[in-house]
């Protein structure tokens, strides 16, 4: 069994980056990369992973700024996104979701300029990424996914490809990228979800399992063919007395078990998250290309 380790492969792209950029900004390059990052909520999950995003263009030389906000209507955070579409010296823009349940996510989303969105979602990216146009913005947790594979040599051309969850953020848009007919690409595509009756069926019919749901323990053995490829993109804090912070970060997948039966699998936590952080770095710096 094969350990698709993903803290590995994200310290070698942040590796190049970091030795990209100070090539560059060695040179002519008045300023370095820079990307502001807008938290409109609380939630200790949101504002934990905004850190990690900081803190790992820290290491590469992109710089950063955490906006955080709490704004009592969508106008407020759509005057905020215009303000930051038209600073020259910001070049990419992240909203850290989810955002607070009044706030009109589709407004706000559409109101980042695509060549700033380094999420890749706004809608002219991804109708782009739906055309595997390469000058978009890919969205960074399935494109993380397919430079892991890519990285271990696990080819999906040909192969069927089951996504469990269909999220825009995830399960979308790596459906899409992964049925493109462009290199690496051109796998059989399953998207299974909350409606779907019959998960262990399909998911034994996979050559690559991805689940990106969110719930312990759904992908059990017995739901596995032996020697699959199974990618663990779930995040669940569950209490665990034996750890020191009284909890533990699972995925998706009964890893015990499932290990046992697979040719590749990534971990929780040390999987799909470090590669998701890599290509927002990728994405910031492909903005920077864009601005200057
Ligand atoms: N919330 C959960 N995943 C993501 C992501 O990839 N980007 C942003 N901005 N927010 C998220």
């Amino acid at each position: 069994m094969k350990l698709l380790d993903g803290k590995i492969v994200a310290d070698l792209v942040q590796k190049e980056i970091q030795k990209e950029l100070s090539r560059e900004l060695s040179g002519m390059q008045p300023r370095p990369p820079c990307l502001v990052a807008l938290l409109t909520t609380d939630d200790p999950a949101s504002l934990h992973y905004v850190k990690r995003k900081v803190h790992a263009c820290h290491e590469v030389g992109i710089t950063s700024r955490v906006i955080q906000c709490n704004p009592k209507e969508t106008k407020e955070l759509l005057e905020l996104i215009d303000s930051l579409n038209e600073d020259v010296s910001v070049d990419g823009i992240l909203i850290q979701l989810p955002l607070p349940l009044h706030v009109n996510l589709s407004q706000v989303l559409q109101r980042v300029d695509p060549r700033k969105d380094v999420d890749g979602f706004h809608p002219i990216n991804v109708g782009k990424m739906f055309l595997g146009d390469p000058d978009a913005f890919y969205p960074c947790t399935p494109l993380g996914i397919k430079v892991l594979l890519e990285y271990y040599k696990i080819d999906v051309s040909t192969k069927h490809v089951v996504i469990v969850g269909r999220s825009n953020i995830v399960g979308k848009p790596l459906a899409c990228m992964l049925m493109q007919n462009a290199p690496g690409c051109n796998a059989t595509v399953t998207v299974a979800h909350r409606h779907t009756t019959n998960l262990q069926e399909i998911c034994l019919a996979a050559d690559v399992i991805v689940s990106a749901v969110g719930k312990p323990n759904l992908i059990t053995a017995d739901m596995v063919k032996p020697g699959a490829v199974v990618v663990d993109v779930g995040i669940t804090k569950v209490a665990d007395a034996n750890t020191k912070s009284g909890f533990k970060l699972v995925g998706d997948v009964d890893y015990r078990a499932v290990s046992q039966k697979v040719s590749a699998i990534t971990p929780v936590p040390g999987g799909v998250g470090p590669m998701t952080i890599a290509m927002l770095l990728k994405n910031t710096l492909k903005s920077f290309y864009l601005h200057r």
